[in-house]
């Protein structure tokens, strides 16, 4: 049959050198080489078969995506990246109260986007975030962060913050301290704000900064921090 020809030629031809493993080595964790990049998304598993697909892949993956990682759960354990390397990361549909603060050292070091949507955290994980120095994009949106607490960014070169939908009542004074150099789009819709501190965006000592030209986008929710 020439189809089961093609499929032993393609297991032959399978290239020495790809950096993803044959597919049936991790079945809940595929792996696509994508124009160079590798991406590898997981679906319904646990943190270790996380650990153990990464294990697997030669190289440097460029988007790990997990989707339902195990409902109970609570907190990402330190080194859940192994030692892959890892720049965008994806974690959406989880019982996460927290981060372990080593839970993203060692392969997270590269990160430049994280993204821990749909879960249960209740406070920024500024602990397992102040690890990351290439960090530009957060998207912590939907969790059950009720309370920004000062300095939760603080270290960070951030350029764009989602905070939608989490239940946020209180905004501490310097909340966003340190992001008045870096922070373009900040996305704080749907939550209990009657009214958005904007001194909390406001650099902490404005004497040696340019004050951030703020423009409101009432109608979503989204503000736009610009630098003039
Ligand atoms: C993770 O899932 C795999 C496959 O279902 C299972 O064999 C393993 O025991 C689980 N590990 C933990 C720590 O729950
Ligand atoms: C990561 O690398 C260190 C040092 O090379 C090694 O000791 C450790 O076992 C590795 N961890 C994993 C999960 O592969």
């Amino acid at each position: 049959m020439w189809y089961l020809r093609a499929a032993a030629l393609l297991c032959l031809s399978w290239p020495a050198t790809a950096a993803c493993p044959p597919p049936q080595r991790q079945p809940r964790c595929p792996c696509y080489d994508f124009d160079g990049g590798l991406f590898v998304d997981c679906n319904t598993v646990n943190a270790s078969e996380v650990g153990g697909a990464l294990a697997q892949v030669h190289g440097p993956v460029k988007s790990l995506r997990v989707y339902e990682l195990e409902p109970t759960l609570r907190e990402l354990p330190a080194g859940f990246l192994g030692n892959g390397t890892v720049r965008e990361l994806q974690i959406s549909q989880s019982g996460l109260q927290r981060l372990s603060e080593l839970s993203l050292a060692g392969g997270g070091a590269v990160l430049q986007s994280v993204a821990l949507v749909r879960g249960k955290l209740s406070s920024v994980p500024r602990a397992a975030l102040a690890g990351l120095p290439q960090l530009v994009k957060l998207d912590l949106e939907h969790n059950e962060i009720r309370l920004l607490e000062s300095y939760d960014f603080h270290g960070l070169k951030l350029v764009s913050l989602d905070l939608k939908s989490n239940g946020i009542e209180t905004v501490s004074e310097y909340a966003f301290a340190g992001l008045e150099e870096t922070l373009v789009s900040l996305n704080a819709a749907k939550n209990q704000l009657t009214l958005f501190p904007l001194s909390a965006l406001a650099p902490a000592k404005s004497t040696h900064h340019t004050e951030p030209r703020l423009e409101s986008h009432r109608q979503d929710g989204t503000r736009r921090l610009q630098q003039v």
